[in-house]
């Protein structure tokens, strides 16, 4: 088992593996292959992966905005839940922002998602109860 930087290479992989992951939020949208490859260029060396016998078990992405940091697709394969891997990416991350100096660092969860906000809660992360999220999507023209 190996923790290593993830690239533009393994969207197949990676994909996959979300797709198979419950409690995922991601979208088909936003996780093309043209959409992962611009965010890990936006975000060089802070989004992670784990490899065990050739397959991608574990992942994090994370990326910021010059002020705070943000993760997503936190994820560990069944297999592999409860021996630290989804701390370990997460602090991976976290010293990445650290080097970079962002102070914060948030994330989202679906508030159907027990499982992920037990994890949040047991690695001490602070629930914001007084945030709500608004969303808008950005429409563009057919040709
Ligand atoms: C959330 C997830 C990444 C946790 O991965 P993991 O590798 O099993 O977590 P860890 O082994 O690093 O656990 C770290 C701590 O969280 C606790 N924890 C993890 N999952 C938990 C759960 N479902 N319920 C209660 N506590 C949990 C562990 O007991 C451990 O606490 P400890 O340090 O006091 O022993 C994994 O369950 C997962 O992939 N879930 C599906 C995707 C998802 O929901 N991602 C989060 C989206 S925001």
């Amino acid at each position: 088992m190996k923790i290593s930087k993830l690239s533009p290479g393994d969207f197949e992989k990676a994909s996959a593996f979300w797709t198979s992951t419950r409690g995922m939020m991601g979208q088909m949208g936003t996780d093309s292959e043209q959409a992962l490859a611009t965010f890990l260029k936006r975000n060089p060396g802070l989004s992670f992966k784990v490899v065990d016998n050739d397959e991608i078990v574990g992942t994090i992405l994370c990326g910021h905005d010059g002020r705070r940091g943000y993760l997503h697709h936190l994820a560990v394969a069944e297999q592999y839940l409860g021996q630290g891997l989804g701390k370990v990416l997460t602090d991976r991350s976290i010293e990445e922002l650290r080097r970079l100096g962002i102070a914060k660092c948030h994330l989202f969860v679906d508030s159907r998602n027990s499982e992920g906000q037990q994890f949040w809660k047991s690695i001490h992360w602070n629930e914001q109860n007084d945030i709500r999220i608004f969303s808008h999507d950005i429409e563009y023209p057919s040709d």
